[in-house]
């Protein structure tokens, strides 16, 4: 009679059978109990370690905003509205949005997209123009149309208005940027990113497909909102006559924008232009702070010279008078304190820039070169240039709005809607280079 082990399974048990030999040996014991206990035992507790970290240890905890002075400008909605009945209640506005991108960020924008979407555009259903320096590839085109049900439209831009312009000295232009690489001016040394910075400040809102608007929102890739909107920021725009609206207020690098100040400054008295906005910009210098300055009017003179070297001596023009200055960031005693509206998010008007006053003022900065020979940003340009054709209460601080662009986010707190404050990035209120205060200042104060 055959045992059952040879006779059935005799090939697979006689390997079977070797193997649970050696596993009677105290060793191997030791090592299947390892793998059975302390294996999950282990996993547990990295897992118990990774969550502690990630949502413990380093979650930070938003406060609620500040109460400010809504005098001048209030938010337009403190919490939620009635989405539905916003998006009846009137016909939709002249507005689109606008997106600068390349085709190889197409997921970027394509993720910037369904933020909008999902927590406003799917209710208010406002158009796309995307614009590129090159044409759009259907693998972007296909991409982006997936994420909308709105009207969308691609658009490429000429070589007048993202390149230099044709009086431009290139040889002369192309080495004040690369210089720009050597000083580590963030950014400084990418020619592209000073095209960008200028189409933005002189060229975008008169692209033949933005021509038909009225309003625009700036959108770019890998922004994030976190709150819903649940109204139409153009209408209420529009209702309270606000031209510019903003969610981020911080200070500039100053290495990118040495001169432009006094530049504006200059402008600014040059055309009588007066502002109430424009103490919003400014650090005003008592006599006794300046009096105490060692430089003599000699040394002033010759190191604004030297700070203007690189730069056409006609444009030089009105820009010496001020004797007291103490360096190029200062004009008439004032100092700009490098505050500006973040321009990657923006509502406003496209009136703002289509008149004679913006164009010119477009112009003439320009001419002196500075968006190559230093790196002005289209953000303390358009800032700045609000400073001295608007008045603040056509201001706009969507402080109700969640908003994240790279590693800056105002979060909306207690003013938003549903808003889900990201767990692991400070709300720039909060931090130093912040410049709520400034607004503040100008707004009516804080109320606590
Ligand atoms: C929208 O605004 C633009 C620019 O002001 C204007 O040319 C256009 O006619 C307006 N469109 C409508 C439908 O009102
Ligand atoms: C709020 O601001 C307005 C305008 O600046 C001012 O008149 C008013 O006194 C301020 N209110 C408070 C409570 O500070």
């Amino acid at each position: 009679m055959l045992h059952w082990k040879q006779g059935v399974f005799p090939v697979l048990l006689s390997n079977g059978f070797q193997n649970l030999r050696l596993n009677k040996h105290p060793f191997y014991r030791f090592r299947l109990f390892s793998l059975l206990i302390v294996a999950p035992l282990a996993i547990l507790s990295l897992f118990t370690l990774w969550f502690g970290y990630k949502h413990v240890s380093y979650s930070i905890y938003h406060p609620p905003l500040r109460a400010l002075n809504e005098t001048i400008d209030a938010v337009f909605s403190h919490g939620c509205k009635n989405v539905a009945l916003e998006a009846q209640m009137h016909p939709r506005m002249n507005a689109t949005f606008v997106v600068l991108a390349r085709n190889s960020e197409v997921d970027g924008v394509v993720s910037s997209m369904r933020s909008v979407e999902s927590h406003f555009n799917r209710h208010f259903n406002y158009p796309y123009v995307f614009l590129n320096d090159v044409p759009f590839d259907d693998n972007f085109k296909d991409a982006v149309l997936k994420e909308t049900s709105a009207f969308v439209e691609f658009g490429t831009l000429d070589a007048e208005s993202f390149g230099f312009p044709n009086w431009a000295n290139l040889e002369v232009e192309k080495e004040e940027i690369a210089k720009q690489g050597d000083l580590g001016i963030m950014y400084g040394d990418m020619e592209s990113y000073h095209h960008m910075c200028r189409f933005f400040s002189g060229f975008f809102y008169k692209h033949p497909l933005m021509q038909k608007y009225q309003w625009y929102w700036r959108v770019e890739p890998d922004i994030e909102f976190t709150c819903d909107i649940t109204y139409d920021p153009f209408y209420y725009m529009d209702i309270n006559k606000k031209m510019y609206g903003f969610v981020i207020a911080i200070k500039e690098l100053e290495d990118t924008v040495p001169n432009m100040f006094r530049y504006v400054s200059a402008y600014k008295r040059e055309h009588k232009l007066d502002s109430d906005l424009w103490d919003f910009f400014i650090t005003k210098k008592d006599k006794k702070a300046r009096s105490a300055m060692p430089l003599t009017t000699i040394d002033k003179k010759a190191q604004i010279m030297h700070a203007f070297k690189n730069f056409p001596q006609n444009s030089l023009k009105g820009l010496l008078v001020d004797e007291n200055a103490d360096s190029t960031t200062q004009m008439e005693g004032d100092a700009y304190n490098m505050c500006h509206f973040w321009s990657n998010f923006e509502i406003a008007n496209l009136d703002l820039f289509r008149n004679d006053e913006y164009e010119q003022f477009f112009h003439e900065m320009e001419q002196t070169g500075g968006f190559w020979r230093e790196r002005w940003g289209d953000a303390p340009f358009h800032s700045l240039a609000a400073g001295l054709l608007l008045r603040k209460e056509q201001l706009h601080y969507f402080r109700d709005f969640g908003y994240r662009h790279s590693d800056i986010y105002h979060c909306g707190q207690n003013l938003g809607c549903n808003c889900e404050c990201l767990p692991n990035i400070e709300e720039i209120e909060a931090k130093p280079g912040a410049c709520i205060k400034e607004w503040a200042d100008i707004m009516g104060g804080f109320l606590d």
